[in-house]
């Protein structure tokens, strides 16, 4: 068996507010794979998100990505974990820069990791059109493009510098149900294609059911539960999991 891509231990986070968001939080990731994290609104997947990410720095414990501790990673260590190490934001609104058109969003994100000038502009309309959005698109900006096509466009700006791993958090929770669908197929896609790990974050079971190979289940800043995608949906063992699942209307 290969190294785990991704290795969470104790992840600990409590906010100045005396908020308790994460506790004692440990996550593994295999490369290749999808981890799916569900939990109702509040119970730390976010906060559980930023920490690996390294946007907050936990009160305890440890991330180790592709074998290198993120808390300790210094200069071209840490830009070269960044590239290999990507997000796609929850709301289309936030997701991108308002003054920054479309094209410039992908470019931006390919030259922090060292691009050439020349090859970027191929680089961003061969992305484009890989998420389903037309390269003649690139000079728009956010607010001219559909909820959908924003995400589709965050998705492109995540791939751009060939990560390994991609954190999705509620990455099409905010899209009406048909345009989810389209953009978890087209997910789902692009991992076969470029083998990239998702830590797929959503309050949605039903979205999170579509696309993960385990799934970890959150509570109040813990986690309750985690296993095969199969073993949760018929057969979970925390009291919790089974009121998300009896929630879902497609699941009776
Ligand atoms: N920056 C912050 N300061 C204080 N409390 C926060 C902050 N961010 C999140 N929280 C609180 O931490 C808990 C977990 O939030 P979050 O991780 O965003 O949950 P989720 O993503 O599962 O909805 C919530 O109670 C939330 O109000
Ligand atoms: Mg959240």
């Amino acid at each position: 068996m290969t190294e785990p891509l991704l290795v969470a231990t104790g992840l600990t986070k409590r906010f100045a507010n005396g908020v308790l968001a994460v506790d004692d939080v440990s996550l593994t990731l295999h490369e290749g794979e999808t981890l799916g994290v569900v939990g109702e609104s509040g119970s730390g997947k976010s906060t559980t998100a930023k920490l690996i990410l390294r946007l907050l720095r936990p009160d305890a414990g440890q991330v180790v990505f592709a074998g290198h501790d993120l808390a300790r990673a210094r200069g071209s260590e840490l830009r070269a974990l960044r590239a290999r190490l990507q997000v796609v934001p929850q709301s289309p609104q936030t997701s991108l820069n308002p003054r920054m058109t479309v094209g410039d969003a992908i470019a931006f994100n390919l030259r922090a990791h060292g691009w050439r000038r020349r090859a970027i502009a191929a680089r961003v309309a061969h992305l484009l059109d890989r998420v389903g959005v037309s390269p003649a698109d690139a000079g728009r900006y956010p607010h001219e493009m559909s909820g959908g096509q924003v995400q589709r466009i965050a998705l492109a700006r995540a791939l751009a510098t060939d990560p390994e791993l991609i954190v999705c958090d509620e990455a099409v929770s905010a899209l009406d149900k048909s345009i989810q669908a389209q953009v978890l197929n087209l997910l789902a896609e692009l991992q076969r294609e470029t083998g990239v790990a998702l830590l797929f974050i959503s309050h949605d079971l039903s979205v999170v059911e579509h696309i993960a190979d385990r799934v970890a289940v959150m509570y109040l800043g813990r986690l309750v539960e985690e296993g095969g995608a199969d073993q949760i949906w018929t057969a979970p063992r925390h009291p919790y999991t089974r009121t998300l699942l009896s929630s879902i209307p497609s699941i009776t």
